[in-house]
């Protein structure tokens, strides 16, 4: 019998293993870059009104009640928006007025949110507190801050959850509720207002259950009292 050489020894089968697998690696890149970016496109007015959940929503969820529930199936928490339905994903009907009103068009809460997002980059609030995994963890993590229970206890001396929350960032050592203070900003009430719109939008990303353990965090020193 012929002394034929092994097949790893080959030139001819690495150069095609080589060309095969940049082929199928090419082809799955591609595919996976349309799907996150079919992920991170944001929602519209028509996903809400056919209740389409989107991982990022639609500007128009700040006219909308944003709750934050354990979903058994996924393990984690997700935002539920107006309301939960029965198989415990959001309805999109509970409505919740937003500085006044709750008809927000998707122009104007658009707007909004973009100038709350530029005034967060302008003040460099990722320096302290972290937003979507960026940042630092000086300050609490504000991914989720809207959904902050304490905001809630707040809501009726202030007219409102974003009242309180906006009276805050106007003023911050006013307001202090924990021992380490967060400094004054120079924030103009305009400015206040978008940043809430920012921080309520935020809330309503669903981003796998992340921060973990959010609102849970026992032992947080309280100055007020
Ligand atoms: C120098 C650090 C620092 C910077 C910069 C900073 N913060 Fe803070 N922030 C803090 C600290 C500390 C707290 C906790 C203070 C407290 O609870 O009294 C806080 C608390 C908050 C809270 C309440 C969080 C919650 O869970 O309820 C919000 C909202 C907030 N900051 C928003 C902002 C925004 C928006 C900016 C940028 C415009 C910003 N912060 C910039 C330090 C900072």
């Amino acid at each position: 019998m012929e002394n034929r050489p092994s097949v790893w020894s080959s030139n001819r089968f690495w150069r095609r293993s080589a060309t095969w697998v940049t082929g199928v690696a090419s082809v799955l890149l591609v595919f996976l870059t349309f799907d996150s970016m079919g992920q991170m496109k944001m929602g519209t007015a028509a996903d809400i009104k056919n209740k389409v959940d989107k991982r990022i929503p639609s500007p128009l969820v700040i006219n909308y009640k944003i709750d934050y529930k354990l979903n058994k199936t996924r393990g984690h928490e997700i935002p539920i928006i107006g309301g939960m339905d029965a198989n415990g994903y959001s309805k999109y009907e509970e409505k919740e007025k937003f500085f006044g009103k709750d008809n927000w068009s998707e122009k104007e809460a658009k707007a909004l949110i973009h100038k709350g997002k530029l005034t967060i980059q302008a003040k460099n609030c990722m320096d302290c507190h972290t937003l979507l995994g960026n940042g630092a963890y000086y300050a609490p993590d504000l991914t989720k801050a809207w959904l902050d229970p304490t905001w809630e206890t707040l809501a009726s001396a202030y007219g409102g959850k974003e009242y309180a929350i906006a009276k805050f960032l106007e003023n911050p050592p006013a307001m202090a509720m924990h021992e380490r203070k967060m400094p004054n900003l120079g924030i103009t009430k305009e400015e206040a207002k978008a940043v809430v719109a920012y921080l309520k939008f935020m809330s309503a990303i669903d981003t796998n259950g992340f921060p973990r353990n959010f609102g849970k965090i026992k032992g947080a020193v309280d100055a007020r009292k």
